[in-house]
């Protein structure tokens, strides 16, 4: 079975004679004798090197190998060009046009082998190499990700009053961006960053995070600081860059007054803006160690009654589309654990 195609563009049917019965034992060979004629092929199949006359009448291999680059699919397809001028310039300006190789006329049957066959083989060393990396990403990835889990474990066992109150949040956050038309890997990046906005409470004292009564100013202070200190921890995790803006930016308000850096409107990054929607609304209808828990209607008007203010506006309009879809009382359904149903 033989594993590799080559396109060979050549004007010269004599030329094409040749190199065909040079490679046609190890190669499945498609034959052009023109350049028009190779740009057609190429838009059908992906060969897995192309030898390219470069004297050709017509489109010249030169405006040929531009065309086929044009297209980014063929961007790393090797090119080997096919050559009767002896001079030097011309070589190197075929190296410089970013051609793999170039092969000298008339034609030597076992140099055409020996460089096409090198060639061929540095090609799969370098996809076998992309597949080993992408392989290799996904590892790091999936580590990260299992570190994420454990930090939320840890930051919700710190409390059980508020134990699944990242995961809803989280929830409702992707349930956002799916609904403001981002794309999967998006809406999995929200999810993730959305689970960890709060894990910077790690640092603040339970003492204050499980206060009965009134915060003192201080005690305030040292609350917020949970913003700052959450972007810290998550700036570490260099594996994945894009964590760390949610739990920065989840407690800025639309108006300007929030923190920690007052920031307002569209300055505010969107995963800010997003959390701070779902964010606000769980809490509201969950029981804090501070207050029982509020009625979805009464939740509802809260929000809305923070639009433009609090939220961004276009924001809670469309978190209000999905508690009327019924989406957000599904994931809070999925994501609650059953005995916290019991209150
Ligand atoms: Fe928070």
């Amino acid at each position: 079975m033989k594993e590799h195609t080559i396109l060979v563009v050549d004007d010269s049917r004599t030329n094409l004679q040749v190199v065909r019965d040079v490679l046609e034992k190890d190669y499945t060979l498609q034959l052009a004798i023109s350049g028009e004629m190779a740009l057609k092929f190429l838009s059908k199949k992906k060969p897995d090197l192309i030898l390219l006359d470069l004297m050709m009448p017509g489109m010249s291999g030169k405006e040929t190998y531009q065309e086929i680059r044009k297209n980014p699919e063929n961007k790393n397809i090797p090119v080997i060009f096919l050559t009767a001028n002896q001079d030097e310039d011309v070589e190197v300006d075929c190296l410089n046009m970013g051609a793999s190789d170039f092969i000298t006329k008339p034609i030597v049957p076992e140099i055409l082998e020996r460089r096409i066959g090198k060639t061929i083989e540095l090609e799969d060393l370098q996809k076998n190499l992309q597949g080993k990396i992408a392989q290799k990403t996904q590892e790091i990835e999936t580590l990260a990700l299992q570190a994420i889990g454990a930090i939320v474990h840890t930051l919700e066992a710190k409390d059980e009053v508020t134990q699944g109150h990242s995961i809803r949040v989280a929830g409702y956050s992707k349930a956002i961006a799916s609904e403001i038309g981002m794309d999967a890997k998006m809406q999995e990046q929200v999810y993730q960053t959305a689970l960890l906005h709060d894990v910077g409470k790690i640092g603040i004292p339970d003492s204050i995070l499980k206060k009965k009564g009134r915060l003192t100013p201080e005690e305030y202070d040292q609350i917020k600081g949970h913003t700052t200190i959450g972007a810290n921890i998550l700036s570490a995790i260099s594996a994945i860059g894009y964590l760390e803006d949610g739990a920065r930016y989840h407690h800025e308000r639309f108006d300007g007054n929030g923190y920690p850096r007052g920031l307002s409107g569209e300055e505010i990054p969107l995963i800010g803006r997003i959390i701070a929607v779902a964010d606000v609304y769980d809490a509201l209808v969950s029981r804090r160690h501070y207050k029982e828990a509020m009625n979805e209607a009464t939740a509802r008007k809260e929000l809305l009654s923070g639009a433009g203010t609090q939220f961004d506006p276009e924001i809670v309009k469309v978190f209000i589309r999905l508690l009327d879809k019924g989406t957000i009382d599904e994931i809070k359904r999925q994501t609650t654990l059953p005995e916290e149903n019991v209150r």
